[in-house]
This record gives C-alpha cells, sequence and structure tokens, in this order.
C-alpha cells in the first residue's frame, strides 16, 4: 500500500466511524517534526488454515531482519497459537498473561532466530480464540508502548474470518493474503476479502501465492483472483509474490528450524529474501510520539458499538 493508500484507509475509517453513528469524532494530532517515526504493521492472513501463514511470517521475518530491520512478531491466533512450536521456543508467559495484567508485553517477548522477536500466544485456551473489545484495546495498547522500537510489526493470524481475525487486520496498515494454488485456499481468501471489504471497508490488500513450483503458476493464481475480485469487489490486489513449495520447509518443521535457517541457499528461503526486500520498501504511515501506530485503537475502538 503506497502513502497515498495509507492516507485513504485511515480516512475510510474515520468515515465508517461516522457512518457506525460513533460517540466521539476522531481529532487529528498535527505530527511534530521531530515527532516523525515510522514503523510498518503488516498483517499476514489468509482465511483457510494450514496454508503457510506461520511458516512465511517468521521467515519473511527473518530475511527482513538479515536485511538490518528490526522485527517483532505477534502471535494473534490466541486459542491456537504455535509460533513458538514452529521456532523451538518454550515461552514460560504469553499473551493470555498480559491480558490478565499479570506481566507486561516486554516481559514476555521472546528472542527467535537470527535476533527476531515473538510475542507468544497462548493455546488451548478456548475463550482467547473470541477476545472482548477490552482485551483486544489491552493488547494493542501494549503493544503501542514497545513499538517504537521494531521497524516491523509483523501479525501471524489465525485461520478463518472471526472477529480476531477481522480485528487485526483492521488494525494492520497492510494485509498480506496468502493463498496456495489450491481451490478450497483461493475461494478462503476471496471469502476473506470479501467480509474485510463489505463489513470493513478495507479495499487494499496484497497477494503471496504460497507452494508454488514457479513465478507463472503463481501469477495465474493471482490472475483468478484478482478477476473475480474486480468483477465483484470494489478492492484493489497487489501481487506480492510467492514462495516456492520447498521440502525443506516441512524438514524445518519437524526439527523447530525455519528454512531461511536450515537451508537459506534452497529456493523458499530466496523467495523470502525477495519478498523481504520488497517490503522493505512499503510505504508506512509517520506516526507522532503517544499516537498508536494501529489503525483500531485511533478510529474505531474508541466506540463502543464497533462491529468485531
Ligand atoms: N512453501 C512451502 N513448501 C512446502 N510446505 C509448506 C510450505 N509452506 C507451508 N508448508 C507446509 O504447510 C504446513 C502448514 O504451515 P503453517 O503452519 O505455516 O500454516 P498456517 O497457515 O499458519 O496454519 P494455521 O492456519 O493452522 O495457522 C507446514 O507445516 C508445512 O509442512
Ligand atoms: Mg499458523
Amino acid at each position: 500500500m503506497d502513502k497515498m493508500n495509507l492516507n485513504n484507509k485511515a480516512a475510510r475509517i474515520i468515515n465508517f466511524a461516522k457512518h457506525q453513528k460513533l460517540k466521539t469524532s476522531y481529532k487529528h494530532k498535527p505530527v511534530k517534526k521531530h515527532m516523525k517515526r515510522r514503523t510498518h504493521i503488516i498483517a499476514i492472513t489468509s482465511g483457510k488454515g494450514g496454508v503457510g501463514k506461520t511458516n512465511i511470517v517468521a521467515n519473511l521475518g527473518y530475511a527482513l531482519r538479515k536485511s538490518g530491520k528490526k522485527v517483532l512478531i505477534l502471535d494473534s491466533d490466541f486459542g491456537l497459537g504455535n509460533l513458538d512450536v514452529l521456532l523451538g521456543l518454550a515461552p514460560r508467559y504469553n499473551l493470555s498473561h498480559v491480558i490478565s495484567g499479570e506481566k507486561k508485553v516486554s516481559q514476555i517477548i521472546l528472542d527467535g532466530p537470527g535476533g527476531i522477536k515473538i510475542l507468544p500466544a497462548a493455546s488451548g485456551i478456548q475463550e482467547l480464540t473470541n477476545l472482548n473489545n477490552e482485551q483486544k484495546l489491552k493488547i494493542i495498547n501494549n503493544i503501542d508502548s514497545i513499538i517504537g522500537d521494531y521497524d516491523f510489526l509483523l501479525i501471524d493470524t489465525a485461520a478463518g474470518i472471526t472477529s480476531n481475525v477481522l480485528y487485526f487486520n483492521v488494525s494492520a496498515q497492510q494485509i498480506v493474503v496468502v493463498v496456495t494454488p489450491e481451490p478450497t485456499s483461493i475461494t478462503d481468501a476471496y471469502a476473506l476479502m470479501k467480509v474485510l471489504s463489505l463489513q470493513y471497508n478495507e479495499k487494499n490488500f496484497k497477494l503471496l501465492v504460497n507452494c508454488v513450483a514457479d513465478e507463472l503458476e503463481a501469477r495465474e493464481v493471482f490472475n483468478q483472483i484478482s478477476k473475480v475480485a474486480d468483477r465483484f469487489l470494489n478492492i484493489s490486489i497487489e501481487y506480492l509474490g510467492k514462495v516456492a513449495g520447498d521440502k525443506n520447509v516441512k524438514i524445518g518443521v519437524k526439527k523447530q528450524k525455519i528454512i531461511s535457517e536450515l537451508a537459506p541457499a534452497s529456493p523458499a528461503s530466496q523467495d523470502f529474501k525477495v519478498l523481504a526486500k520488497k517490503m522493505s520498501r512499503f510505504e508506512s504511515r509517520i506516526i507522532a510520539d503517544g499516537e498508536s501506530c494501529f489503525f483500531t485503537e485511533n478510529f474505531v475502538n474508541k466506540f463502543a458499538d464497533a462491529p468485531f
């Protein structure tokens, strides 16, 4: 999403908030020059489960860190988080302790491979699969207090179109939809974009095609989705890139090591490097000190009747 699109997103959320007859109005805070900072907040999502989101987030984070960026990864699969397992980490505390007030977010951050930082989610706590507004805001406020230390916040979302998934997508500055060539993955990705577009006025998406043989196959999947989206949804989908189907990904999962670390020369690892380079050039909003980097905190969540 370029700068204009980001501004458009902010404007659309304000309009959306007004449309929802929200109680207070957004007050624009002028950004003072000396306070400028930028953090990219990117949600990685899919609709369908098991298409590779968690692997992609971890490897993209690693590749971005290798290129000198500071990266924080939020596992927002609150009920069934498994990013820590994928990375072979054994967290003592997780975001459930932040929600309960036992820990601050800075106290639960884990060190991941290559210097990426991880905010682990809980696993096996069913109530967390449907956070209430107060709990969601608590997480966002906590992350906002430390986010200035990072260039990128990557959000690994859960599968599906639950309230948690929609919330973290709307909160992010960019939404990357992961899809594989399987028809079920394509229809679920379309369904997710449809809900985000119709209910939350999200208009810009980036598509990342996973598990492909080559660029041609990835482009075909992209064309298939964007043709239907152009016809039936008023949204813009940009091709972000592809990740090769690579046996080393599965080998890495078993060894609890990401492929970029285990087999840096393998096709998928090369793809992650290319993607990280592209993502380094993403535009992000300029944020003033004390202002939230998240969209929902700034706009929608001030209001009790926000539809999350
Ligand atoms: N590029 C790839 N090449 C080969 N296998 C892959 C690739 N990407 C993912 N996989 C396989 O898909 C499995 C699921 O990946 P992952 O857990 O990252 O998906 P997910 O979308 O996060 O799943 P969930 O929706 O359950 O969170 C991995 O364990 C791995 O075996
Ligand atoms: Mg996952």
